[in-house]
């Protein structure tokens, strides 16, 4: 069916039909016009937030995005006047059907109406596509941290920051689906060394969009970091979301633990909150290890490797590798099914590596054959001590 009018009226209503009848998923405006300033296109969909139903509006540029949340009157009016003033086409896919709008060089406007490209609408929730990606841009808590502007753009310096909360975001939902864990109960969820609590409220989030009933503790050594995170939870209704001042080792959870995640915990703080996840039967462990201080001086490279001693970062990287390797060793040992994957690519950060742990059903495995593993990995090396070996109790006399 072609129609041809001569304003933006059918455009308008269109939206705002499918708005009312949440019958909206997606909208992209392109074609912009030689004075675009760059846009090149624009794509709007809905978005479940705290306070309701947004529109999430993505301006896209050749190298970079701006995502801004709007109420549906604000963000229908700014749609219409994007479209009557930058772009020529413009695509509205509701589940009744689809919409293709031109607005021709005469000024008249055509509309083509076809069939639904979409049966049903996405889960205003999603969290793992890009559509997921840019509504966590949109997400209150990151604003409140200081990761992005209110429209939903990462603030100047936290850009690598916002990858590694989508990226958490993004692993997260994979291993959750993978670790034995019963989402019909209540679930615990611990993150050891919590700093200002990005990934703590990402975690928190991601959990909440799922609809699970879990409790996320952030354990922080300094005292001010927790009192502000608890503030933001409180501003920004994580009810199930609370931060104590803690020591990792030291803190002792209330009942059972499910999941526990430390992110960038220095040197030996990643053992020591590995161990707490082994020992409280966690059945998922998310480590980020950061600065690896104490297998390089003991480290003894076997002859094959004497190359790799004349070149002090090869040494440096060497030193993580084998402290990494032996922690998933370790865990393995302990009953855990080990990863050791990247978490945010390299040119972003050092520390780009995410060691998880994902508790077997079967507990027993070869344990003979696991210890092996370990102990040759521990004499081809020279090494006299390790802080996870040790607080397991594996550790070499
Ligand atoms: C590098 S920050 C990482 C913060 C957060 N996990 C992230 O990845 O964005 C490390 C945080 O751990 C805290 N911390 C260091 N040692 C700790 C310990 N033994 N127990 C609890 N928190 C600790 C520090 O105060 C700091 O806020």
């Amino acid at each position: 069916m072609l129609k041809t009018t001569h304003r933006l009226e059918p455009f308008e209503e269109t939206l705002r039909n499918a708005w009312a009848a949440v019958t909206l998923v997606k909208v992209t405006l392109s074609m912009p016009q030689k004075d675009a300033a760059g846009v090149r296109n624009l794509k709007a969909r809905p978005v479940q937030l705290k306070d309701g139903r947004r529109l999430c509006v993505v301006e896209c540029y050749a190298t970079r995005e701006t995502t801004q949340n709007h109420g549906p009157e604000a963000g229908i009016a700014l749609l219409v006047q994007a479209f009557a003033q930058t772009f020529e086409r413009a695509h509205v896919f509701t589940t009744a059907g689809d919409f293709q709008f031109r607005r021709e060089r005469s000024g008249e406007l055509s509309v083509r109406a076809t069939r639904p490209a979409f049966a049903v609408a996405p889960s205003l929730a999603h969290d793992r596509s890009k559509q997921g990606r840019e509504a966590l841009a949109c997400e209150p808590f990151l604003q409140r941290l200081g990761v992005t502007t209110p429209d939903g753009s990462p603030r100047a310096g936290m850009a690598a920051k916002l990858r590694q909360v989508h990226r958490f975001v993004e692993i997260l939902g994979h291993l959750l689906a993978d670790a034995p864990l019963d989402p019909t109960r209540p679930l615990h969820v611990a993150d050891m060394g919590a700093g200002k609590g990005y990934l703590t409220f990402a975690l928190a989030h991601a959990l909440r969009a799922k609809g699970w009933d879990a409790r996320v503790t952030g354990v922080e050594l300094r005292p001010e970091l927790v009192e502000s995170g608890n503030l933001a939870a409180r501003d920004l209704g994580f009810e199930q979301l609370r931060f104590v001042a803690g020591a990792i080792g030291e803190w002792q959870p209330e009942g059972a633990l499910d999941v526990l995640v430390a992110l960038h915990a220095c040197d030996t703080a990643t053992d020591d909150a590995l161990f707490q996840g082994v020992q409280a039967g966690a059945s998922l462990l998310l480590s980020s290890p950061c600065c690896h201080r104490e297998l390089r001086p003991q480290m003894r490279l076997p002859t094959m490797l004497s190359p790799v001693g004349r070149h002090g970062i090869l040494l440096e990287r060497q030193a993580e590798i084998l402290t990494d390797a032996l922690r998933a060793e370790l865990l393995e040992l302990s009953g855990y099914s080990a990863r050791v994957f990247e978490f945010v690519e390299p040119e972003h950060s050092g520390k780009n590596l995410m060691l998880a742990g994902v508790r077997r059903s079967d507990l027993g495995g070869d344990k003979e054959k696991e210890r092996q593993s370990f102990l040759g990995l521990w004499s081809s090396f020279g090494l006299r001590s390790q802080r996870l070996a040790s607080l397991l109790g594996e550790q070499p006399e």
